[in-house]
């Protein structure tokens, strides 16, 4: 590809625009085309070049942007042009998040604008507002079987409510993150209900086969992604006459981004929802975008340069706007969503750190941080100009997705180790109080997942029950040291909703007949306001966790060194139950933080004269940053209390 297609391209697009978008004030719309256009169009290329309409397609997105730069308000247009020059904004120890339901956190859209004083007391300035979208009743897969992308569900809201919230978040300084959904649309939507009635057009939005062929060939590499309740990843739609691709529920109907129309009609969501006031957004599923026969149909070459055309045509409408991807994939593809080769991310600036959260995960059952080690080790580089997205619990459940060589180099044997782990966490396990239930049990390949809250997770719910004050006090402290974890990491971190005030798992799902079979809403909680309110009284569960989360987020905030540069080191030390982290300040010697955190229940100490950093291991020179106290120790012997976690400095 020449440089000189593109420009002659450009200009003949640019002649062909539409006359009511030629008039209008293009300028710094024009500016970023230019700078993007080349990387755009041999995107396109790669991806639609061997179609005859592929003139007309261009056309087309270009339009698309410049309309979407037209609906752009002039309040947004300013915050892109401050964050394109601060473009490593969103890598500052500032930002702290939380996810949630707005139903489930405060009954619908204007209820959770009535709590924005609560993110406020906590310190939470990012709000990841789980999918608000018209979903049908009782197979929306808790949001994600979207049956029109511009329409907000009437149960939480109007289109007018968010638009609200997102103004009043914005005049607070707290970011708005919202979903799109971009893999599947709901078998309601009106492409498939088109598609549905016979029309070829929209038939070819989704993966539809006549016969039972290509579906059996696919089904040959893909895995499963709901073993239990959606087993398989095609659905025979009677009233079409022909089968179509489902890979999560069979009411969730993939997207064909064969089809470049596809495409198009999605970055017109996406910037729609960026002209609401979306600060980020969410891309779920994204490791799923491209289907190829012979393959597991994840991660795919092609779903890589769909997030790159995405991205590239998102900086020349709304580049102020970030995008996360939710790739629930191995350690070493979920860095490649960031973009390859590049300083600044090509595709999604932020990603989850799926890796990071089940490794925790791993080390409260074990008590030893051996294959978090191994694993953090292992985790591949990140570009500089992206960030993780670090949390502990989310509305999913929690996959194993541990390296097998990972665990075998910290001793153990894949299988059992994962069997070990399930078991733990459902509580079958005889040292364990934990509560949760097995998720997506697979019979043919023996593996699966766990769901249910943080709080029941770690032993809280028993210990609750059992009135075990010593109990209660331990699980209070492995929450405090979970936070402290994702809080120092590098990174956003993400709180989950809830979780702040310790709830544990709401059985009452079990009722709904729509949420009965998917027990995903064990822990997407209905906050009790009565318990939340807790938090003011001294001593109760909640403000023990709520106010030392509160104290951890303002103390975190005031830590350079916990800005994302990839500034963290591994400290490998002896104790196999201690995690030992140094985080550097960018260009400067001083203001390094050594972060340790003990996993086991009983007390134990970390050996500084072993500790490769002397400077960190001179007793009696270091302070506690989370609790404001100077340690003084005679031997080289730093202690740590059961489950306690330390922010050090030197002093
Ligand atoms: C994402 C969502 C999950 C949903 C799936 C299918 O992984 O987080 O809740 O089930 O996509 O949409």
């Amino acid at each position: 590809m020449y440089e000189q297609i593109s420009h002659s391209l450009l200009n003949e697009i640019l002649d062909k625009l539409n006359p009511d978008v030629k008039k209008k004030d293009l300028r710094h719309f024009y500016t970023r085309l230019g700078a993007n256009f080349y990387a755009i169009h041999s995107l396109m290329h790669q991806l639609y070049g061997h179609r005859d309409d592929f003139k007309k397609q261009v056309l087309q997105l270009v339009e698309t942007l410049a309309r979407g730069y037209l609906q752009r308000s002039e309040k947004f247009k300013k915050i892109d042009m401050i964050r394109e020059k601060n473009y490593t904004w969103f890598l500052s120890q500032h930002w702290v998040g939380m996810a949630l339901y707005s139903d489930g956190f405060a009954g619908n859209l204007q209820g959770l604008r009535s709590k924005i004083a609560y993110f406020e007391e906590l310190g939470i300035n990012l709000l990841h507002v789980m999918p608000i979208l018209r979903c049908p009743e009782g197979a929306s897969d808790g949001g994600y079987a979207v049956s029109n992308f511009r329409e907000v569900d009437p149960n939480i809201g109007t289109l007018d409510d968010l638009q609200a919230l997102s103004s009043t978040l914005q005049s607070r300084n707290i970011l708005l993150v919202l979903d799109v959904v971009m893999n599947h649309s709901s078998n309601e939507h009106e492409w498939a209900r088109r598609a549905r009635a016979g029309e070829e057009a929209y038939q070819d939005y989704y993966y539809v086969f006549e016969n039972r062929e290509a579906p059996d060939r696919f089904e040959e590499g893909m895995p499963e992604v709901f073993p239990e309740t959606a087993p398989g990843n095609f659905t025979w739609d009677e009233e079409m006459g022909k089968w179509v691709m489902t890979v999560f529920k069979n009411y969730q109907w993939d997207l064909n981004y064969r089809n470049p129309a596809v495409f198009i009609e999605m970055l017109d969501i996406i910037l729609f929802w960026a002209n609401q006031g979306a600060d980020i957004v969410r891309l779920d599923a994204v490791a799923f975008l491209w289907k190829k026969i012979g393959t597991a149909c994840q991660n795919e070459r092609e779903a890589h340069l769909i997030l790159q055309l995405m991205k590239d045509c998102c900086q020349v409408t709304a580049p102020g706007v970030l995008f996360i991807a939710e790739a629930i994939v191995a350690p070493v593809e979920v860095t490649k969503y960031f973009g390859e080769d590049a300083v600044i991310a090509k595709e999604c600036e932020i990603a989850y750190n799926a890796t990071y959260m089940a490794l925790l995960w791993d080390a409260v059952a074990t008590k030893n941080t051996q294959l978090l080690k191994q694993g953090i080790r292992n985790l591949p580089a990140k570009l500089d100009g992206a960030t993780w997205l670090n949390y502990l619990r989310c509305h999913d459940d929690i996959g194993l997705g541990f390296d097998d060589g990972d665990i075998l180099l910290a001793g153990y044997d894949p299988k059992k180790h994962r069997r070990f782990l399930v078991d733990y966490f459902t509580g079958a396990h005889g040292d364990s109080s934990a509560r949760g239930m097995q998720f997506g049990h697979n019979n043919k390949t023996g593996d699966a997942r766990i769901s249910g809250s943080l709080a029941s997770l770690v032993g809280l719910e028993a210990a609750l029950e059992q009135g075990d004050a010593a109990a209660i006090e331990k699980t209070v402290q492995l929450i405090l040291l979970l936070h402290s974890m994702i809080l120092s990491f590098g990174g956003m971190p993400l709180l989950y909703y809830g979780d702040e005030i310790g709830t544990t798992n709401f059985y009452g799902y079990r009722k709904d007949a729509c949420k009965a079979n998917d027990n995903r809403w064990l822990h997407r909680p209905t906050i009790d306001w009565e318990k939340a309110a807790r938090r003011n009284q001294h001593g109760t569960v909640e403000q023990r966790i709520f106010d030392a989360l509160k104290k951890m987020i303002s103390v975190r905030k005031g830590i350079p060194a916990f800005a994302d540069y990839n500034n963290r080191e591994l400290i490998d030390v002896e104790n196999p139950h201690l995690f030992v982290f140094l985080r550097t300040r960018r260009q400067q010697s001083s203001g390094t933080v050594m972060v340790v955190g003990n996993f086991d229940a009983s007390a134990q100490s970390l050996d500084l004269s072993t500790l490769r950093n002397r400077r960190h291991a001179q007793a009696g020179r270091m302070k506690d940053l989370y609790s404001g106290e100077f340690l003084s120790l005679p031997e080289a012997q730093l202690p740590l209390a059961p489950y306690q976690f330390l922010w050090l400095s030197e002093h």
